[in-house]
Formats: C-alpha cells, structure tokens, sequence
C-alpha cells in the first residue's frame, strides 16, 4: 500500500521480482538468525497460560468446508512479508520490528450501537466458539496473493453475542494505537490509529473471519496478533490486525486508506478484476514463490458473497 503523494518513497508500489528473490535468498542464508525475523523455532502446546506466546500451538483445530484446496504459501514467506504500516512501511520489517509487541493483557471495547456494551479479554473472545482453519486466498490490493491456513471462527459468532440493535448498519474496527510499541505510529504517514469498516451483512457472512491462529499456531505478532479480521473476498487492507474495538454504527465508516487516498481506496473494496486501480491493473495477481502472474477472480473467487452486492454498481462503490 501507497499513497499518491509517497508514489516516489520507493521506485515502485510493488518489490521489484528481482529484489524479491534476492531478499529471499538472504531470508533463507540466515535461517540461524530466524528468531530475529520471527521464524519459529519450537513449538508449544497451548494452554490458556501459553497462548500469549508466539508460535504456541493451538488445541482442537476443525476443518472448514470454506477452505480453498489449493497449495497453501510456505509460513515462512506469509510471516517475513506483511503490510504492517504501525511498524514499518517496507514489507521485510514487521517480522524484526514486531517481534517484542506486547500481545497480553489485550481487550477488545465492543460498543456503539448494541445491547450488550463491554470490554472483554482477548482469552475470552478467542474461546467463544470452536477455532477453525480456515484456507483462504488473501489478495493485497498491490497485485500480490498467498494461500493461508487461518485460524478463526466467524466474526458473526462475536456480533450475535454482542446483540447488535436493528439500528447498526456498519461495524467498524480500530487498531491499537501505541507509538511506543509500533514505531510506524510515530510517523504521520497514515491518520492513526487504523480504522476498517465493513456493512453489516457482510461481516455477518460465514465467511468473515475472525482470526487469532494460523499454520496451527497463535498469530505471529506479524500478522496481526493477537486479534485480527480476515475477509477473504476483499482487498488485504480491510483485514485489519491488533484489533481493540468493535464499534457498531448507523453511519458508514471512514476507513483509513479511503480517507488517505479516497480515489484509490474505497470503503468497498471487493477484489475485482475489472476495476483497476488508477495506477495499475488488478486483472491479474502473482502468488508468493510463483513467477507467472495468474487471473485475479471476481470477489476473489468467493462467489458466494456476490448477492450481497446485486444491484450495486460496483465500479462506483469500489
Ligand atoms: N492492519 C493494520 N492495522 N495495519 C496495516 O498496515 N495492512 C493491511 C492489512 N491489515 C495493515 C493491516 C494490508 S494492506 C494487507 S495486504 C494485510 O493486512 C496484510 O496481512 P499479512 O501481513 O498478514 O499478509
């Protein structure tokens, strides 16, 4: 993600192959130092006293009927190269710059328009429903895709337990904002903290998730530990990570790439190959570790949202 105005902080908005590759290889070459970059090295067994810890394993995983079957991006690649503007605007600097951020204690404020207001653990939302691994396809609005195993369940299974009033049309998440922890905050690049919002009915859709796992572990701090959404049909921005409120609202949310950017990012943001971006197509996609680039899918593929959206011009609500 880049701004108009940043166009030229980097030569382009998307790693050059080459460079891509290069960096690779030194990832690679210095597997030893893979704790500094968030590598794991052991893996734990969960328990609630464990989970805190990065690459704890989770218990009781279920399979999801919504998984994709295809070939799932090695953890390696999903965990060095993040967009994670609270750290670092370069996508190899997350993994280092993250690797101490304080995940516990950790609440999430749920508040705005529903009966039951509260402020609750992050240990008592992640044990509201059974965790399961959820294979998604994750498009980023830059052109790049990776297949990740989630862990999760349905982001409805906290809504309903919240009991949102008829009058809640959007739900919209905020970020921690804590310039101490996250040295991006502490420059203006973005209006911090990070805002995402979605439409009611689509963060009840089955679909949406609410991710605190992935590759069977707790979330790397990465990757948006401890709390995080995951919409697979969207680009990866609203997929908002660290997440410490959930605001139900008649009003729709000003998301903070909308409000950086408003002719580039929109509130929407469906992957859509037929809407390009002003700078750049989004017809196509390069998966991580592939070199040929292949078809971006309609909704990325998740055909079933498409009703949510009939009789909406996607080209204006992009
Ligand atoms: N959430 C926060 N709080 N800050 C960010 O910079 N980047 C977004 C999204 N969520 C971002 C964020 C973008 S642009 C993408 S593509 C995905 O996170 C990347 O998620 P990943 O690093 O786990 O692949």
């Amino acid at each position: 993600m880049l701004l108009k105005k940043a166009a030229d902080m980097g030569s382009s908005e998307i790693t050059p192959r080459g460079l891509y590759l290069n960096r690779r290889k030194f990832l690679a070459g210095t597997a030893i130092a893979g704790a500094a970059l968030g590598v794991p090295a052991v893996s734990r067994l969960f328990s609630p006293s464990t989970i805190a810890e990065a690459n704890a394993k989770i218990d009781g995983i279920q399979k999801s009927a919504f998984s994709t079957s295809e070939k799932i991006t090695p953890f390696k690649d999903v965990t060095n190269y993040n967009n994670y503007y609270e750290f670092s605007t370069d996508k190899y600097e997350p993994a280092g710059l993250a690797k101490d951020f304080k995940t516990r204690p950790w609440t999430v404020t749920i508040d705005g328009l529903v009966k039951k207001k509260q402020v609750l653990d992050v240990d008592t939302i992640i044990k509201m429903a059974t965790p399961e691994e959820r294979i998604y396809r994750h498009r980023c609005v830059e052109g790049w895709s990776i297949v990740v195993p989630w862990v999760g369940f349905s982001l409805n299974e906290l809504i309903k337990r919240a009991e949102p009033l008829g009058k809640a049309q959007f739900v919209e998440f905020t970020t921690l904002y804590a310039p101490n922890q996250m040295p991006g905050q502490r420059v203006p690049v973005l209006d911090w903290p990070y805002v995402e919002g979605l439409r009611m009915d689509e963060a009840m859709h089955p679909l949406a998730l609410l991710g605190f796992g992935m590759y069977g572990e707790v979330l790397p701090n990465q990757d948006g530990a401890p709390l995080r959404i995951v919409i697979p049909w969207k680009y990866g921005f609203k997929s908002a990570k660290a997440i410490v409120r959930i605001r139900f609202t008649d009003k729709q949310p000003v998301n903070t790439w909308n409000k950086a950017a408003p002719s580039e990012y929109g509130f929407y943001s469906n992957v859509n190959p037929h809407v390009d971006h002003p700078r750049w197509s989004q017809a196509r996609e390069r998966r991580l570790g592939e070199f040929l680039k292949r078809p971006t899918l309609m909704f990325n593929g998740y055909d079933q949202v498409a009703s949510l959206y009939s009789g909406m011009d996607l080209k204006k609500n992009f």
